[in-house]
């Protein structure tokens, strides 16, 4: 597939079928995922694949409680994103398979932003890789608010949670909702 297709297929998936991800292409595409660039080449990052069901369940269950504690956030969505917002945040968009992506812990603050910024170089990489595989993410920076509690389900221990993203076939007949971009004169300047 050629790169520009999929930086324009790739739109953010919040239903899935019900069927996981076959752990063949899971390797192809975070064999894509560590091609991207890293600060001093360090590859921080690590990839814990969950397609267990009762695993992927727990976090769903953990997830939908963020409905009520991020109550005032969701207040602040667009009438259309609110109410998808709503039924997905208590199922995940049925997703049956889950990559948390994880760095060591780092207390300065520098080092510890290169390797935010090294992962999110490696999940742009694995999600335009899904693309090509007729896949569907999303990425879930709400996952780092319950942290903890990811980490109690999966035994993860002393590492930092950067993201999760789910993971799958796009529900067929589903439409994604197309998120508008800023004007490029309103993002681009060239220097005088
Ligand atoms: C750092 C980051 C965190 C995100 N967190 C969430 C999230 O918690 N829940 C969600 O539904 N989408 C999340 N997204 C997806 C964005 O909402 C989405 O990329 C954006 O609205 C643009 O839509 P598109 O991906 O379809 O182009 C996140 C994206 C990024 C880059």
């Amino acid at each position: 597939m050629e790169l520009k297709k999929a930086i324009n297929d790739r739109h953010s998936i919040r239903e899935f079928e019900s069927k996981r991800v076959p752990r063949k292409i899971i390797n192809k595409i975070i064999s894509d995922a560590v091609k991207a660039p890293s600060a001093a080449n360090s590859q921080p990052w690590e990839f814990h694949v969950i397609d267990n069901e009762k695993i992927t369940d727990k976090i769903r269950r953990e997830h939908s409680k963020l409905l009520i504690t991020q109550k005032k956030d969701f207040e602040t969505l667009e009438k259309k994103i609110k109410e998808i917002a709503k039924t997905f945040y208590g199922n995940l968009g049925n997703c049956k398979t889950i990559i948390l992506i994880y760095i060591p812990k780092e207390k300065d603050e520098f080092l510890r932003m290169n390797r935010f910024l090294s992962v999110a170089a490696a999940i742009e990489n694995l999600m335009l890789s899904a693309v090509e595989e007729n896949l569907g993410t999303c990425w879930m920076g709400s996952f780092r608010k319950i942290e903890k509690e990811i980490n109690k389900i999966t035994k993860v221990k002393d590492k930092e949670l950067v993201a999760g993203i789910l993971i799958g076939y796009p529900k067929k007949g589903y439409k994604s909702v197309e998120r508008k971009r800023k004007k490029l004169n309103e993002v681009l300047k060239f220097i005088k």
